[in-house]
């Protein structure tokens, strides 16, 4: 068991005394089911709140603190020093990984690598950034020295489903540039932030990471309510950014790094490589059970076609092993949400009394901590399948006979991430690309639909997201250009 008893502020791991909550496993941990209890963390409110949006606020100290005056070549040594005392902590976060959120070990030690990568990569970028930025250039009789400037106290919020990866991919950028966090861990996906405290704290000058736990509306409101956060950045749902947002006394002063939700669709074309685009398919929409903000989550196909996709792509989707993260070739693993499989059940009886079917076998079995993936078929606009974002094991297919039919659809939606596209014929293929990236912002062909790499804008239209991921832009995102001008030659 992991009691986490301090909390991060002012550069010391303060001890909590106040009241704990438990963290659940929804893996079992004997043979008759029952969820395992992984540890407590502190319960948190409005005068932790206060506590530490005085530590980030003082740290900052109005644009004058050490952080932000610091010389970038200190600054990227303390976080040198951090990714370094990470790197020791990998087999302890990926066990935590394992348990609390049911990724498979491949994966969770995948997303530790990659998150090691990536505090790497910010650091090259921002060595590259400030090489570009602080020499002297001339333009229309001007001398300007631009460079690029941090903006203040950051309230960073991470989702459950890449805990680390997605965290850090606004943590490391918001702290590199100059800014002071709050840190507020995910609800599942946090005690493994545990191993990395003392790295935290001992790598930044005190004031600059600030992390905190609790319910949101326990903690993260009281932090927005003060009015001292300039950036909220946060993955996760929107109707947790709009309700942040709302707190916040003046939202003019408010910057906004968004990452939300998605409904990903794939379009299969008649002349598609149908092993290509079912293999596609299966990782696009189970991969971590589609719990992914960039997973497939509905599925065109053509219907001259749809009936052979069916048929090959249940039988594909029946043969995936299920099993605890740790089984070796394991693909489907049990969902950290105790209420998810109620929920994907709700959205498979909803379809079922519309008309759509289960046309896998294994479709919607259940137990304690799982529902197999089900593929429903046809799908209409009459469900809630069909708009809602599942984040879970349900596919959604339908058909179409005109392109344009998904095209519209698409265009309807309320969101924009990405879309992948299946065939083969280039003549067909080119147009619609161009009508494609007007409608999301990333266009895979013949893949299915992926975050990565980093150096790639990582984003969305409409309610899909607020502001750009990629390395290069997220260094950007999380700062402001000032210029020093001069008339002297
Ligand atoms: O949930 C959204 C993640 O950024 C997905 O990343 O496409 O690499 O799984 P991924």
């Amino acid at each position: 068991l992991l009691h986490q008893d301090t909390y991060l502020v002012n550069g010391e791991l303060k001890k909590w005394t106040g009241e704990t909550s438990k963290v659940y496993s929804t893996i079992s941990s004997t043979e008759h089911y029952e969820p395992t209890l992984l540890g407590t963390i502190p319960t948190m409110g409005e005068m932790a709140a206060d506590e530490v949006v005085k530590s980030a606020v003082a740290a900052y100290d109005k644009g004058q603190g050490i952080w932000p005056t610091m010389k970038v070549s200190d600054r990227i040594k303390c976080m040198e020093d951090f990714v370094t005392q990470m790197k020791a902590t990998r087999s302890e976060v990926v066990k935590y990984l394992m348990w609390e959120i049911g990724k498979s070990l491949s994966d969770s030690e995948k997303e530790f690598d990659r998150t090691v990568e990536y505090i790497y990569d910010t650091i090259e970028d921002y060595k590259e950034l400030d090489r570009n930025n602080a020499r002297f250039t001339k333009s229309q009789g001007v001398n300007a020295m631009v460079r690029r400037g941090p903006l203040g106290v950051v309230l960073c919020l991470g989702p459950y489903n890449y805990p680390l990866n997605e965290t850090f991919s606004l943590l490391i950028p918001a702290i590199i540039m100059g800014n002071t966090v709050i840190f507020k861990p995910a609800k599942h996906g946090v005690l493994l932030i545990s191993p990395l405290l003392e790295a935290f704290r001992s790598s930044f000058p005190k004031g600059v990471i600030n992390i905190v736990y609790g319910r949101g509306r326990d903690v993260a409101s009281p932090i927005m309510k003060s009015g001292k956060i300039d950036i909220l950045a946060l993955i996760g749902n929107s109707k947790s950014a709009i309700a942040l947002q709302d707190q916040h006394p003046n939202k003019n002063r408010l910057r906004l790094i968004l990452g939300l939700e998605a409904k990903n669709p794939a379009i299969i074309l008649p002349d598609a490589d149908l092993d290509l685009a079912i293999q596609e398919c299966i990782t696009g929409t189970l991969s971590f059970n589609g719990q992914r903000c960039t997973a497939l989550k509905i599925l065109y196909v053509h219907e001259t076609i749809s009936a052979e996709f069916n048929k090959r792509f249940a039988e594909k989707v029946d043969a995936l092993p299920f099993g605890n993260p740790w089984e070796k070739g394991v693909s489907l693993t049990p969902l950290p949400e105790v209420e998810k499989p109620n929920y994907i059940q709700e959205l498979i009886d909803d379809a079922t009394i519309k008309g759509a079917k289960i046309i896998n076998q294994k479709g919607g079995e259940r137990t304690e901590n799982y529902i197999f993936p089900s593929i429903l078929f046809p799908i209409n606009k009459q469900m809630r399948v069909y708009h809602e974002e599942q984040f879970g094991p349900v596919i959604p297919v339908l058909t179409f006979k005109d392109i344009q039919e998904p095209l519209d659809d698409m265009a309807e939606s309320n969101y924009g991430q990405q879309v992948s596209l299946f065939g083969r014929d280039i003549k067909t293929i080119g147009p619609l690309i161009d009508t494609l990236v007007n409608l999301v912002c990333r266009v895979n062909l013949n893949s299915s639909c992926q975050r990565g790499p980093d150096v790639y804008p990582f984003t969305g239209r409409k309610d899909s997201a607020v502001g750009t991921l990629s390395i290069h832009d997220a260094l950007r995102s999380f700062s402001i250009r000032t210029f020093v001008a001069s008339k002297d030659n």
